[in-house]
């Protein structure tokens, strides 16, 4: 399963929820202390991506610029900046604007057209043409992968904000309300109209900074079918965390549970030997939580640190039956089970085959080992 970087979208809006007025020059919709956040923020990133309707609007620069927070970075063993990136369909990008002239390294991901384009007209880049059209997984995946990065700051526009939060890719939104209102139906938007995410998004902060306030947000859908979301390894990761907190045993497994529905409610947690029962597990523990009959589990996922078991002593129904038994269609785990209890335990195969969706997330499976690393080899 293909590892992403962490995306962190980052906007500033007006009271009216406009990016920018449709004047020839860049609306400021931040103060100054909070264009020094973003710069902040950008310090902390390994690359910067803006979609190429940015560059042609504002004809930014995308710098860190304080001498500072950059001297940092290089004592960190980072480069001095960022990898700037940018996204385009057409090709059809200005080699003169300042994004290709200012800062560190460049990319532009685009397609087999826009590749064309760019050996007749090219830029001061790197060029990565994906296919016929740009599956932002595969970008994701080649930016991680060939390039690194492990923490990704999207500075816009809308329709490439859109889009992130659409398919599910976004970690977190970090969004600024700015006083003052643009009024003007032509000009861009944040998000688009589309398909989001049904439930609410988790506040992780609010913070004044002089007369604008940053908001900071999580998804928390998770993904559907096998394509994991950004929210999925949230989720998982606090499987791992459950599984840390069970009581220790020499002779069973710690595992962790979430089960949650697709708008992003979490509807049960458990954990191995939970409230004093010595032989539960933590996907029972966590759906005898769920009144029998919510309409929610059917389309809900079961997030566990170790994939469900199949075979056990303890009691008569494994838990990968109790996960088709109470209807759910997706199963997100870190883990595999090893032979140390049952030789050939194939919980993820078992569920696969009566046509569940599971997701096997291996960047999880040391956290998920953590608590059991005592029963292991
Ligand atoms: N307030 C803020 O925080 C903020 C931040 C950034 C931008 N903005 C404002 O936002 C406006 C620009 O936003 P925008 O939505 O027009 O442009 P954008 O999101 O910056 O870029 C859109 C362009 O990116 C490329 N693109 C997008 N999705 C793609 C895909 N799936 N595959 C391939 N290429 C893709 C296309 O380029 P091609 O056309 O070349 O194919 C598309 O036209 C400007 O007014 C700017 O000032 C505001």
């Amino acid at each position: 399963m293909p590892s992403y970087p962490y995306v962190l979208l980052s906007a500033a809006v007006s009271l009216d929820g406009y990016l920018d007025d449709t004047g020839p020059d860049r609306l400021l919709l931040s103060s100054p202390a909070d264009f020094d956040r973003v710069d902040e923020v950008r310090a902390s990133v390994d690359a910067i991506l803006i979609g190429a309707g940015t560059i042609r609007a504002d004809n930014p620069r995308l710098l860190v610029n304080s001498a500072e927070r950059r001297a940092a970075r290089k004592a960190d063993g980072k480069p001095e900046y960022p990898l700037k990136v940018t996204v385009s369909a057409s090709g059809e990008l200005d080699p003169t604007a300042n994004f290709w002239h200012t800062g560190g390294e460049k990319i532009v991901y685009t397609t087999e057209r826009g590749a064309e384009r760019l050996r007749r007209v090219p830029v001061a880049a790197d060029v990565v043409a994906l296919g016929s059209d740009l599956d932002w997984r595969g970008l994701l995946r080649h930016l991680r992968e060939a390039r690194g990065v492990e923490r990704l700051m999207v500075e816009g526009g809308g329709t490439i904000h859109t889009q992130l939060l659409q398919q599910g890719l976004a970690d977190e939104v970090q969004l600024v309300l700015a006083p003052l209102f643009v009024g003007d139906p032509k000009a861009p938007r944040l998000f688009g109209p589309g398909e989001y995410q049904g439930g609410r998004l988790r506040l992780l902060e609010t913070r004044r900074i002089e007369d604008v306030v940053l908001m900071r947000y999580e998804p928390t859908a998770p993904g559907a079918g096998v394509l994991p979301s950004a929210a999925d390894r949230r989720w998982l990761a606090l499987a791992c965390e459950l599984a840390a907190e069970c009581p220790p045993s020499g002779t069973a497994f710690s595992v962790g549970a979430v089960v949650v529905a697709a708008d992003g409610t979490e509807l049960a947690r458990g954990h191995s030997r939970e409230g004093g029962d010595p032989v539960v597990h933590a996907e029972e523990a966590a759906l005898a939580k769920i009144a029998p009959g919510d309409p929610r589990v059917t389309s809900a996922t079961v997030y566990t640190s170790l994939e469900p078991c199949t075979r056990r002593a303890s009691r008569p129904v494994p838990c990968a039956r109790l996960i088709l038994a109470a209807g759910v269609r997706r199963v997100v785990t870190a883990w595999r089970e090893p032979d140390t209890f049952v030789a050939g335990a194939d919980g993820s195969g078992l569920l696969a085959g009566e046509g569940v969706d599971v997701v096997v997330l291996p960047e999880y499976e040391a956290r998920a080992k953590a608590p059991n690393s005592h029963l292991l080899p």
